[in-house]
């Protein structure tokens, strides 16, 4: 059976241990008080669902207009919204694609030959092991490591670097969460600069994944990577975070980046849409629209994140076991909690014997046990008695 399949796609595909206790606590009708809410548009988040359902029955959605890189009326919107960033793009340089998972597909099957190595930080978002798989690529951590605050250890990635390169591999590409997921933390100007640095000249790529960027807890706006100039670069982002709308599939590559380099890569990714030409014509159409609701779900998803965090941190002022790390941006907390075993045994008890659900920091690849990770556009009610329940339960456990 198992010569019958790729290589890439033998996966360990039964349940994990806390999959398996979520599917039974439901299965006993039990209640969950989930703090793992990530799905915008099931928080109890307003939109305006006449205004975004009408713009999905443009006329012009009859015509097929094969376009590569995506209608131009879409892509000029989404450069407008850079504009507002400070960051003047055109729409030439941007495909869209019909998510960043698809995004990052594109870019790895231009940079990578199979076996090619691309980094990306640790700790972070889960699904860059299947997207690296699916490629054929090889994926290296290097480490954001935490001291009053998340940095990239530049160390980690000139080791990754040279590793690569001892083994008769090529690293291809720098992957920067931007801010990353669930660390909330932004890639600092310093950082942006020494990846540059490092990049630049080993025909080396950055791919920043900004699909938090706007939710930023910061006085000042954070800069994007999508007039980065040193590396070539591509920008990826989407709808699924800007508006809250990850069910339209709507997402985009921006490149940036030495002008031969970015031109000859806009050539190539223009080939690569053109093969599956994957967005639809009603959802280009109604990109403008979908852009503008981006302003109502940010004020909302915003006040949620503050109000959350406050919350959170009411709660941990009154106690001495846990802490929360620093958030500088995103819908993500970490909860920093007292080592007794592994985190997903304590995520389980905690669901076990609470109902609430939490997820464990190994999802993310934590460098070691003692992380919870908490989503903080969880509707505010839920939030607040999970987190009463899990600091109780913590407090119980430690005693
Ligand atoms: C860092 C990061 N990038 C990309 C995505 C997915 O975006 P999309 O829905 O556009 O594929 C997520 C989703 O949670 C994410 O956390």
């Amino acid at each position: 059976m198992r010569d019958f399949f790729a290589q890439r796609t033998s996966w360990n595909l039964s349940p994990n241990r806390y999959t398996e206790a979520l599917e039974a606590h439901r299965r006993a009708g039990s209640d969950v008080l989930d703090l793992t809410a990530s799905n915008p548009t099931t928080v109890g988040l307003q939109y305006h669902e006449e205004q975004l359902l009408q713009a999905l029955t443009n006329r012009e959605a009859l015509i097929h207009e094969p376009q590569p890189k995506g209608l131009l009326s879409a892509r000029q919107a989404i450069a407008a919204y850079y504009t507002e960033r400070d960051s003047h793009v055109s729409p030439d340089d941007m495909i869209l694609t019909t998510s960043t998972s698809e995004a990052y597909s594109f870019v790895f099957r231009l940079l990578c030959n199979p076996g090619d190595v691309v980094l990306a930080p640790a700790p972070s978002y889960p699904l860059f092991d299947f997207l690296a798989d699916l490629q054929d690529v090889k994926l290296v951590s290097y480490e954001l490591v935490y001291d009053h605050g998340w940095q990239i250890d530049f160390h980690s990635i000139q080791m990754a670097m040279e590793r690569a390169a001892a083994n008769g591999s090529r690293c291809r590409a720098v992957l920067a969460v931007h801010p990353n997921n669930p660390t909330g933390s932004y890639v600092k100007t310093g950082e942006m600069e020494e990846l540059n640095r490092l990049c630049a000249p080993s025909d080396v790529a950055i791919v920043a994944d900004e699909v938090f960027l706007d939710y930023s807890l910061q006085t000042e706006p954070p800069p994007t990577f999508s007039s980065n100039g040193d590396a070539l670069t591509f920008t990826l982002s989407g709808l699924s975070k800007i508006s809250g709308l990850p069910q339209m599939k709507v997402a985009w590559i921006l490149v940036s980046g030495p002008e031969v380099l970015k031109a000859e890569a806009l050539r190539r990714l223009e080939v690569i849409a053109d093969t599956y030409l994957s967005m639809n014509a009603p959802v280009q159409w109604a990109v403008p629209v979908m852009l503008e609701e981006r302003h109502g779900i940010h004020r909302q998803l915003m006040y949620r994140v503050r109000e959350n965090l406050a919350e959170l941190d009411g709660q941990l002022a009154a106690q001495k076991l846990c802490r929360r790390l620093e958030v500088e941006g995103g819908w993500y907390a970490v909860l920093r909690v007292p080592v007794t075993g592994s985190d997903e045994d304590l995520a389980i008890r905690l669901l076990r014997e609470t109902g609430v659900l939490v997820q464990p920091g190994h999802f993310y690849d934590f460098a070691d046990e003692g992380y919870l990770v908490l989503s903080l556009i969880t509707e505010q009610q839920p939030f607040k008695k999970g987190i009463s329940r899990t600091l109780q339960f913590i407090a119980t456990t430690n005693s």
